[in-house]
């Protein structure tokens, strides 16, 4: 049986998942071994509920789940940057109580072909409490960066079975060793890595590849990167794709406890979108490319193959109904988010029977 916490966060969260939820219902109903917990409070409306961005019953739903479906986490609509300053802390404070240390972004160019941006979510430059100072306007600030070889090499190994499934396209180790020690670090375990494998990465300098994605042509299917540097090119491959909402995010503990709680976040990649919230506009692509990652994650899932129907179901569906707003000519017929629903429940609609 796999059990999923439900977290749908701020703004848009709810309803960018509903699509989601209802088709992991429908599994339920027709007796797949999955099992829905939740909705769990956190982030702002957490905080609006409880007094607190990550209550302690959402922890306890996290540690009897085996993975977590997230919304987004940010800013919600009445509630004031004042009162909540900030709610990201709480998508933090999971990914270090878990250990989820690799994420795994799915970006879908159309018309082209995904690009996976694996880094390292904890460690490096999204360090713990213990290696931040924060400052009261007197004292420095520090943020200490961290990277241990082996959190380094495991990324690699994650990144290089995204390669192996692309053969004839470009994949790349972005860092900026001419800085860092802890790029040329990375460089190291890249050659070894490489070495290892047999899966090669070109080394890229964080700049220079800002700029190769921005500019028009062809993008590398698979970049590993240290955690800010891919936070930041993830938006910039997602720019290239012509929305934030094309991207689906997963948030892994490679060495898969178990019995220790979630061992895997999944999620849009976008953010709350407090000023949509409710329009019942936005695009649930990235929501949808969540629940694929989902599904090939969990083991009892996995070999129902489930992943790749929802796949082909997403893809059919942005392929032949009129885009989202978010990718329409100004003027132009678009679908909103319940009519892109159906269309991919519609398309699914003989799967699990
Ligand atoms: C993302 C976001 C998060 C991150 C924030 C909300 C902590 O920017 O998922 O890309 O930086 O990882
Ligand atoms: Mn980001």
């Amino acid at each position: 049986m796999t059990t999923i916490a439900l977290l749908p966060g701020d703004g848009i969260g709810t309803e960018i998942l509903e699509g989601p939820v209802a088709f992991l219902r429908r599994l339920e109903r027709d007796g797949v071994p999955v099992r829905l917990t939740g909705p769990w409070p956190y982030g702002s409306t957490g905080w609006a509920r409880t007094g607190s961005i990550l209550p302690a019953q959402t922890v306890q739903a996290c540690r009897d789940a085996d993975v977590i479906l997230s919304g987004a986490v940010g800013t919600h609509p009445g509630v004031t940057a004042e009162q909540c300053p900030n709610p990201e802390a709480a998508l933090i404070e999971l990914r270090h109580l878990f250990d989820l240390r690799v994420s795994v972004r799915t970006v879908r160019v159309p018309g082209g072909e995904d690009v996976i941006i694996v880094r390292n979510i904890t460690g490096g430059a999204y360090a713990g409490p213990d290696r931040r100072t924060e400052s009261d306007g007197v004292r420095a600030a520090e943020d200490r960066m961290v990277l241990e070889p082996d959190r380094v090499r495991e990324v690699f190994d994650i990144a290089a079975d995204h390669a192996r499934r692309h053969p004839g396209r470009r994949a790349i180790s972005v860092d900026k060793a001419s800085v860092f020690a802890t790029s040329r670090l990375w460089r190291r375990i890249a050659r070894q890595a490489a070495a290892e494998s047999g899966v090669r990465f070109d080394d890229v300098n964080v700049d220079r590849a800002a700029y190769e994605l921005v500019k028009p042509g062809h993008l590398p299917a698979v970049i590993v990167t240290e955690g800010i540097f891919g936070d930041i090119l993830s938006d910039i491959v997602c720019a290239r794709a012509g929305s934030p909402a094309l991207c689906g995010s997963a948030t892994i503990n490679p060495e898969l406890p178990s019995g220790r709680g979630a061992t895997a976040l999944f999620e849009p990649a976008h953010g709350s979108s407090p000023h949509r919230t409710g329009s019942r506009r936005s695009n649930p692509t990235g929501a949808w490319l969540a629940l694929v990652d989902l599904l090939a994650w969990c083991p009892d899932l996995a070999g129902l193959g489930l992943h790749t129907k929802v796949r082909q179901a997403l893809d059919h569906v942005i392929d032949t109904a009129p885009p989202t707003y978010d990718l329409a000519a100004p003027g132009s017929a678009t679908l909103d988010l319940d009519q892109f629903n159906v269309r991919v429940l519609d398309a699914l609609s003989a799967v699990s029977a």
